[in-house]
């Protein structure tokens, strides 16, 4: 046996003792690293929020969105509304003046469904806030036409059969009525061949160029090409 190793009578050898004291220091450091396991375990939980929400002062938290008043015409009619800064105009229509007909699908500019005019422009009510249309006149697929009145453009949907489900319809009708002003105040697009032309020719690729920001799942494209033709051929046909 060596001179450094514990006995058989149990009695420790220098060498048994320094291992002995090291056994000794790893007992309790795994004694601390326990103690202070438990007392992690021992904090009472709070997500995340409440964790902030505790750390804050009531000076700290946020303030609620104040309401703004805003005057919005739409379809002929002023409405005066007090709406938070956030409110989107989509939402603006539908939840605070209950008009149904613009209707919300992405609610991230990329389908148009949400199209609406505003000041004779087509935009996405999605991608605009209502305050910022304080003033502005606005038209919904509810101030274009009525069932006993029919806008032409509504009229050629129907009889060109350009929907199945009709989800995408109000915003392709409010898109395709302002597309036909912008062809007809001369706006070019990417596929216009001469873009100096005072009136572009609405031939069926300006047409599906003009309208690819309005989607539509059921693909009801054809049709609803050829329903904006035959109405911008009226148009062609009017003017000159
Ligand atoms: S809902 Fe506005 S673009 Fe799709
Ligand atoms: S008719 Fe169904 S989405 Fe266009």
């Amino acid at each position: 046996m060596a001179s450094d190793e514990r006995s058989a009578n149990g009695v420790n050898t220098p060498g048994a003792e320094h291992r002995d004291s090291t056994g000794d220091k790893a007992r309790q450091s795994r004694r601390k690293f326990l103690q202070s396991a438990s007392a992690i375990m021992s904090t009472p939980f709070l997500p995340a929020s409440n964790a902030s929400a505790a750390a804050s002062t009531p000076e700290q938290l946020p303030n609620p969105p104040s309401t703004r008043s805003v005057t919005l015409h739409v379809n002929g009619e002023q409405h005066a509304l007090l709406l938070e800064p956030r409110v989107t105009l989509l939402d603006a229509l539908r939840e605070h003046l209950g008009l149904l007909g613009t209707k919300k699908a992405c609610d991230r500019g990329q389908c148009g469904a949400c199209t609406v005019l505003a000041n004779g422009r087509r935009i996405n009510s999605c991608l605009t806030l209502a305050v910022m249309h304080d003033g502005d006149e606005l038209i919904t697929i509810e101030g274009i036409g009525t069932p006993e009145h029919l806008h032409p453009m509504q009229a050629a949907f129907i009889a060109y059969d350009g929907f199945q489900c009709g989800y995408c319809t109000p915003g392709q009708i409010c898109s395709a009525i302002a597309m036909l002003y912008e062809a007809q105040r001369g706006d070019a697009s990417a596929v216009t061949a001469d873009a100096r032309a005072a009136n572009a020719v609405l031939n069926d690729d300006e047409i599906r160029e003009r309208m690819s920001g309005n989607l539509c799942r059921c693909g009801a494209y054809p049709n609803i090409v050829k329903a904006i033709a035959s109405v911008a051929g009226k148009k062609s046909g009017e003017r000159s």
